[in-house]
């Protein structure tokens, strides 16, 4: 079998495009010296909104981090073998650095557990263990569906808004935001060249994928309903930040809504329907067909 697909996803292209490319000279993901606006410990309000958001992405990644590692060993292949070992260490190091923002915004090492616990969106864990159930299996092609294109496609998307709405107002954690950025686009894109490549060779494999997809979907749009209905609306935020002196209205446009202006179903809305939109894409190119999932209530 060929792998000649998986040419720029070996470890010498991680080494020189990633540690020793964008995130070089960085600390912990942001900049040497940079930190959170002071209004994010002060107003108890924002806070809890940060450590809120900061949980679900900790959650996420540890969910990578074992889907990736787990994955490894039902690879069948070598090459995508030291592939997944480089975004191992890649997911490792988004747990590193998110799970250091919750430091950063005052969280005790001895709390972090039960931080992380009381803060957890409950259909996202769900999520992560469906997504996880199938990595367990060790199967491969779900597995590989599951992480790579449905958690890191929408990882994608939530980190791309997060991106544009912390510039004006969090450079710190924008820049933390641009490095997983860059890594989850190198994932997703390992994700579509083997699936692609093992759905021509297993073709009767695509009903157990199409299903787990419709799973998951369903899952992250739940997730997605929850979270923008817990904590504070962005105006609320953007009015919060402006007493501090950080503007943020009028700020950064994404996918055509303007963020410290827009509604949560606003939010909710454009994030689902971009994360939706591109998935039906990517499942296309690999040969598989979106399936709908049940609307959650
Ligand atoms: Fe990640
Ligand atoms: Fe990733």
């Amino acid at each position: 079998m060929t792998t000649d697909f998986l040419k720029g996803y070996d470890i010498q292209y991680w080494l020189e495009s990633c540690p020793q490319g964008y995130l070089m000279d960085t600390e912990y993901g942001h900049q040497p010296g940079e930190r959170e606006p002071d209004v994010m410990l002060r107003d108890p309000v924002l806070r809890e909104q940060a450590v809120r958001t900061t949980v679900q992405l900790i959650l996420g990644e540890r969910c990578a981090l074992a889907a990736s590692s787990g994955l490894i060993n039902a690879a069948p292949d070598e090459a995508s073998k030291r592939f997944l070992a480089t975004q191992t260490l890649d997911e490792a190091r988004h747990v590193e650095v998110f799970t250091h923002r919750l430091l950063d915004l005052g969280i005790k090492n001895n709390e972090l557990e039960e931080v992380l616990k009381t803060f957890a969106n409950p259909h996202l864990v769900r999520f992560a263990e469906t997504l996880l159930e199938v990595v367990d299996r060790k199967d491969f092609v779900a597995g590989v569906v599951g992480q790579n294109l449905i958690l890191e496609g929408m990882a994608f998307h939530v980190f791309e808004m997060m991106q544009a709405g912390s510039q004006q107002t969090n450079p710190k954690f924008a820049h933390t935001l641009a490095g997983t950025i860059a890594d989850e686009r190198r994932h997703v894109g390992f994700g579509e060249n083997r699936i692609g490549a093992l759905i021509r060779e297993h073709p009767e494999r695509k009903a157990d994928v199409e299903k787990l997809q419709r799973e998951m979907s369903y899952h992250m749009l739940a997730t997605f309903g929850a979270a923008f209905r817990e904590g504070p609306s962005p105006q609320e935020m953007a009015e919060r930040l402006a007493k501090a002196g950080i503007e943020s209205k009028g700020g950064q446009d994404w996918q055509g809504v303007r963020l410290g202006e827009a509604t949560p179903e606003e939010l909710e809305q454009v994030l689902g329907d971009t994360i939706l939109k591109e998935f039906k894409k990517r499942l296309q190119r690999v040969g598989v067909e979106y399936q709908t999932p049940l609307v959650p209530m």
